[in-house]
């Protein structure tokens, strides 16, 4: 099985209610039970975690990378201002893509910067939860190597 730590941070405990005209009326409960399904047809391991603070995402990274997990990743506002979530990305070794609900690139200025873009291995934006299942597809495509994705084409 290839183990992927599904990575949620701030405020995306609160889909759902949260801002619907933007991020819909999925619940975050809803994303994870509709991965788990995906994980389990693509061979998955999956764990899910969401935090409000900073420092324990950076902790979950680590851990991520500990396990020799992949990590699919939506930092939330965190995108924008960590500077430690990206160096813990880059210095955990973790394969890593990074995803977003709405089209970040379509919001406020401050949404098109990512600090943490440049050390994942892609970016999926703008597709409400299917950016969860679409990336999740990806990460799994990476971490089964080049052999297991030409088979799949
Ligand atoms: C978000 C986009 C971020 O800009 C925002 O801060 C979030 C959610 C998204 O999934 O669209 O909290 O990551």
């Amino acid at each position: 099985m290839i183990p992927i730590h599904v990575l949620n941070g701030p405020n995306l405990n609160l889909l759902g209610t949260r801002e619907p005209g933007i991020y819909g009326s999925a619940t975050l409960a809803d994303i994870e039970r509709d991965l788990r399904a995906r994980a389990d047809a693509l061979g998955v391991a999956l764990a899910f975690h969401q935090t409000n603070h900073e420092g324990e995402l950076v902790g979950l990274v680590q851990a991520a990378g500990a396990a020799g997990a992949g990590v699919l990743i939506n930092a939330a506002a965190y995108t924008h201002t960590s500077i430690a979530l990206r160096d813990a990305i880059a210095g955990s070794g973790v394969v890593a893509v990074e995803v977003h609900l709405s089209n970040v690139h379509a919001r406020e200025a401050f949404r098109h910067v990512s600090l943490i873009a440049p050390v994942c291995a892609g970016v999926i934006c703008g597709f409400g939860p299917d950016s969860y299942a679409l990336g999740l597809d990806a990460l799994a495509r990476l971490l089964a190597g080049p052999a297991a994705s030409a088979s799949q084409d």
